[in-house]
Formats: C-alpha cells, sequence, structure tokens
C-alpha cells in the first residue's frame, strides 16, 4: 500500500487468546460462525503487533486517524508497539458491551478497549457535532453532545441468530461513530483485520471508499462477493439530521470589531432594562457563542469610556446613558 494514503483505519486485530477455540470457553452456538478465524499466538502477539502498526502508521495520511480495538490480555503489546511509532494518542475509550462471559469467583470483564490515535503533522478529522448540535439536551438536562463524546461507550454486540457471522464482529453503531466522527465522504478507511469486512461495508454504506486484508480465505472469498450488495451510500438516509449549531461563532478568535458589537449591544439591553444574565443569553444567541463566552467579553471589555464612544457612534446621547 501507498504511504501516507489512508484517511482512517480501523483495526480489530485477532486476540490472542486462542480466539480461534473462543466458542469452548463461551459455549455458545457456532455452527453460523465461518470457520478459519486466524489467531496469533501469544508468544508472537509482541512481534506482530509492532509490524502492523508500523505499517498503520506508513500508510496513514498526516493527521490521518487509528481506532484499534483490544482485549486487556494483549493491550500492553498494543500500546507498546504504539509507543514506537510517532503515532499520538487522542483517547483511550472503553467499550462496554453486553454478553459478558459469565464468572462466580470474580467480577465479570465486559469491555473492550479501543486506542484513538491521530498521525501528527497534518490536519486530523474531527466532527464534533457528528450526532448531537451543541445546545441539543437529554431528557434530564444534560448535553447530548457532550455524552455522546464520553470516552465510555455502552454499545451492545448484535445479535445475529441464524445469520453467517465472523467471531467477534464488530457492531454497526460503533463502526458509525467512529466513521463519521473521524472521516468524510469519499475518504479512504481501512481495516487491516477484515473478519466479516463489517468496516468495509459501513464505510462503503456511508459514502466513503474502503479497502483491507483478511487472512482467511473462506471469509475473504464468502465476504468479497457479499460487497456486491452493499450500495455506496445506502446508509447515509438512516441517519439523524443534526440540527444547525446554535454556538456557530464558538471557538473561533473575534476581530476588534465584533467585540466592540457583541459590548454595544450588552449596553443597549441593559439600558432597555434586561438584567446581566438574560442580556449575556440573548447576545449568546445572535451572536453564536456560549454565555460564558459572552460573559468574558463583557467582563474584559466593558468600560466606562468605551461605553460612551459607542453610544457616541451609534447616535444615542451619551449623558442620558452614561447614569
Ligand atoms: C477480531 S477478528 C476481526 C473481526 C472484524 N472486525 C469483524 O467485525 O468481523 C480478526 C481477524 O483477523 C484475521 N487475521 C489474523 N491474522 C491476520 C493477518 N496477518 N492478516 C489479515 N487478517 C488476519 C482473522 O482471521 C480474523 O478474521
Amino acid at each position: 500500500m501507498k504511504s501516507n494514503s489512508i484517511d482512517l483505519i480501523i483495526s480489530d486485530p485477532p486476540y490472542g487468546i486462542n480466539g480461534d477455540k473462543l466458542d469452548r470457553h463461551y459455549n455458545r452456538d457456532e455452527s453460523h460462525v465461518l470457520d478459519g478465524y486466524v489467531e496469533v499466538s501469544t508468544k508472537a502477539y509482541p512481534e506482530f503487533s509492532l509490524r502492523w502498526i508500523q505499517e498503520a502508521e506508513r500508510v496513514l495520511r498526516p493527521g490521518g486517524s487509528i481506532y484499534i480495538v483490544s482485549g486487556y490480555s494483549q493491550l500492553r503489546h498494543i500500546l507498546n508497539a504504539l509507543a514506537h511509532t510517532k503515532l499520538e494518542e487522542r483517547n483511550h475509550i472503553i467499550w462496554k458491551y453486553n454478553f459478558g462471559v459469565y464468572t462466580s469467583k470474580k467480577y465479570i470483564s465486559s469491555h473492550y478497549h479501543i486506542l484513538y490515535c491521530i498521525k501528527p503533522k497534518g490536519k486530523a478529522t474531527f466532527h464534533t457535532n457528528a450526532f448531537y448540535a451543541d445546545c441539543e439536551k437529554s431528557e434530564n438536562g444534560g448535553s447530548l453532545n457532550y455524552q455522546d463524546r464520553e470516552d465510555v461507550w455502552i454499545i451492545n454486540r448484535e445479535y445475529k441468530p441464524g445469520q453467517v457471522k465472523n467471531k467477534n464482529e464488530l457492531p454497526k453503531t460503533i463502526l458509525t461513530k467512529m466513521i463519521l466522527y473521524s472521516s468524510n465522504p469519499g475518504d479512504m478507511v481501512c481495516d487491516f483485520f477484515l473478519g466479516s469486512f463489517s468496516t468495509a461495508k459501513v464505510a462503503i454504506g456511508l459514502g466513503r471508499n474502503a479497502c483491507g486484508f483478511e487472512i482467511n480465505k473462506k471469509a475473504f472469498d464468502y465476504q468479497i462477493k457479499e460487497m456486491d450488495k452493499i450500495i455506496p451510500g445506502e446508509l447515509l438516509q438512516d441517519l439523524r439530521q443534526v440540527p444547525a449549531n446554535r454556538l456557530f461563532n464558538k471557538g473561533r478568535p473575534l476581530s476588534n470589531e465584533e467585540i466592540e458589537q457583541i459590548v454595544s449591544a450588552f449596553n443597549l439591553l441593559q439600558l432597555e432594562g434586561l438584567s446581566r444574565k438574560q442580556a449575556c443569553n440573548q447576545i449568546s444567541e445572535k451572536f453564536g457563542r456560549g454565555y460564558w463566552s459572552i460573559l468574558n467579553i463583557i467582563g474584559k471589555n466593558l468600560h466606562e469610556n468605551k461605553t460612551v464612544t459607542l453610544l457616541k457612534n451609534s447616535g444615542e446621547n451619551p449623558q442620558s446613558q452614561e447614569k
């Protein structure tokens, strides 16, 4: 693969825990699971991780993102391999899932780790409002945007009775989340360990391009044909329309002229009899800037001389305003 050619990598490597024999531990019906899942031995895992993660670093474009899904057992080898690259960790996400393996003499393990990293020296894609506008609230008044961007993801595994699948298939919800936050339509998304091609299917469905690898020939031959059934962009119509962001000027440096407009608007609203809080709320709405940001601007820039000048410019009588 060409260096610097991939915008987003999502990879869920073999777990190095005898994953090819997992059904014996989980006591589950594996009759619909494609056999031939290729596991990596515990002994080979450190070298294996280092080799593929260094390749991932090479093929990612500067600013490109990578999400690596890992169980706890081999996490240290993934972290160690990452430490040998220049990839920068942005988040260590905990994915809490359902159907943890039942244990009676200790706590039940029900989470995976997802390491989200960026290749430096380029602009990273992160769509803060991919799912929720800043102003959207949950039933108890919390910010939905904040909640969706917390680093603990509670997402159930999919239960697919009777369907042909791979062991440990990633849920569509998790893939949609990573792809919408960290890529743009038309971007190239790569999965080094395709399994059931779930990443590729969701990426194409969301109007991205996809590539990747699967060493299990049986899974590859079956899934490559399944790919023909995926219509590019077909999943886009199921996405919820995110309302326009109320705080459209959030984080943007303001010009002196805009600061003067804010201070001037504040003065006028106070003269109309609005409290400080009411005035700031109104200005926040109009200028697309958070309440605290407006209060901060007022605090730093409001002083008598400026007020008088601004009111003079606006044609008001400064004498009456000064009191
Ligand atoms: C945990 S599974 C991936 C599951 C996938 N994310 C899904 O949703 O179906 C890991 C996959 O890596 C494959 N694999 C193991 N070694 C590989 C290698 N060197 N190159 C490519 N694929 C490999 C296994 O056969 C297995 O299908």
